[in-house]
């Protein structure tokens, strides 16, 4: 029996990545700080191989498509022209009785939802962090932590095309921190105030950007489904008009079914030529692209895929979160697709005497040249199991008295728990061959 999802999911998965070194509360050992986390062993390699393959199927892999990485701390002009000044904001209200504050939609009425008591008017909270840059704090050193990536982008925009040598249509993507001072955090990564995103934007000819909206909603859902997301937890949902950010034209969002609802996972954004237009106008610089072959000069329309990590990385947690009872015992084991699961292996002695740990070093050293194994002799083996059933490890491998008779092991398969006889000499490629699957 499998029973994938219910309502303690979320509870049991912060639970089990604390266990299993996922991720941990930042500061925790002062109590913690509201909506930051850190990634532990097992959480800085799961994000990393979703770094990896979203690198190389959005820059690596392409032709038409350059990758970047801009500073956090940039000119404040940059988000003047960008608009995020005056409009990145949510609608705040304040209680007045017990000071908690809320986004307006969080309420009902005139109300708090916590203490009953009555909420301020309706005020813009804009949600950029503010920091300065030097020694002296006054208006002129302000500077503000990035709140997007994309900008840096537009900012490079012609630095890019130009030393790439790059023809429109053609993209730039790039990974790296944003920060949002979020008025209501929460459901774990889900929404932070320290995020990663990654992003890329593709120039297009303007009246070209329909049919390049659409190419982008195809490949980006198709990259989550190659991640190992099941189909029928993601759809699509378009933007009204009063859902549409700033700077938008039109604009869709890839949703996941989580556990609280269907939630964006990933924005995708008619830009039109509204951001290289603002830079233009605030830094007096003529951003428009000559096309050499039509001897025609236009500002470029933007397309824009923004996906957040953080959140990819819980969306492959809770789809991969299964619960299942095998011989009357719970198994809790995370199916994550073996090419982002942190460790691909694990090996064991059945037994810590006989030879069978220096057998399973060796194997364990020859395997480890090729990709992340753990070694790990403690414990009962059902129990190693359990713990690697629980990190995802996708194989393990068990040395046995058998294996000092015959040179063969047991491999086990994470999914199906069957368990096949392989010599040592075929391992690496028996095992190369499965996590290619
Ligand atoms: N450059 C466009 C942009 O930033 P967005 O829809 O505001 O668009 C894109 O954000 C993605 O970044 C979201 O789909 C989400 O995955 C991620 N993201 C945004 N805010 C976040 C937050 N507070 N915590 C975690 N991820 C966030």
């Amino acid at each position: 029996m499998s029973t994938n999802k219910n309502e303690n999911t979320m509870d049991k998965l912060v639970s089990l990545c604390k266990r299993r070194g996922y991720i941990f509360q930042s500061s925790e050992i002062y109590g913690g700080i509201n909506s930051c986390w850190d990634y532990g062993p097992m959480g800085v390699e799961l994000k990393k191989n979703i770094k990896e393959f979203w690198w190389k199927s959005m820059i690596s892999s392409r032709e038409d498509v350059e990758g970047l990485d801009t500073s956090i701390l940039m000119h404040p002009k940059i988000w003047e022209a960008s608009g995020h000044v005056d409009s990145f904001t949510d609608p705040l209200v304040d209680c007045k009785n017990c000071k908690k504050r809320f986004r307006e939609d969080m309420v009902e009425g005139n109300k708090c939802p916590n203490c009953g008591g009555e909420l301020t008017d309706t005020r813009q909270f804009n949600l950029m962090f503010k920091t300065n840059m030097g020694p002296v704090e006054d208006e002129a050193s302000i500077v503000y932590l990035r709140p997007e990536t994309a900008q840096g982008i537009y900012a490079n925009f012609l630095n890019v095309q130009k030393s790439s040598r790059q023809k429109i249509p053609f993209g730039i993507g790039q990974i790296g921190k944003a920060f949002r001072n979020e008025i209501t955090p929460g459901n774990f990564i889900f929404r932070t105030r320290e995020f990663e995103q990654m992003e890329m934007q593709y120039f297009v000819k303007p009246d070209t950007d329909r049919e390049w909206m659409d190419y982008w909603k195809e490949e980006r859902m198709y990259w989550y489904v190659n991640l190992g997301i099941r189909k029928d937890k993601l759809r699509l949902h378009e933007h009204s008009s009063d859902e549409l950010a700033h700077y938008a034209k039109t604009a869709f969002d890839i949703q996941y079914n989580f556990p609280f609802g269907w939630q964006e996972l990933e924005g995708i954004h008619n830009r039109s030529d509204f951001d290289l237009k603002q830079h233009i106008k605030y830094s007096g610089k003529d951003l428009s692209y000559f096309n050499e072959a039509t001897r025609d000069r236009f500002v470029p329309y933007i397309i824009e895929t923004s996906a957040g990590c953080d959140r990819t990385l819980l969306t492959t947690l809770i789809d991969a979160y299964t619960e299942e009872e095998v011989r009357g015992e719970k198994r809790v084991v995370l199916k994550l697709s073996s090419h982002i699961a942190p460790l691909k292996i694990g090996v064991f002695p059945l037994v810590k005497r006989d030879g069978m740990p220096e057998l399973a070093r060796k194997v364990t050293d020859s395997l480890r040249k090729k990709t992340m194994v753990f070694y790990d002799e403690s414990g009962a083996i059902g129990r190693r199991y359990r713990r690697q059933d629980e990190i995802g490890t996708p194989f393990c491998v068990t040395i046995d008295s058998e294996s000092l008779e015959n040179s063969t092991v047991t491999v086990r398969d994470r999914d199906t728990m069957e368990q096949l006889r392989v010599n040592i000499d075929k391992l690496n490629s028996f095992i190369g061959e499965k996590l290619r699957d």
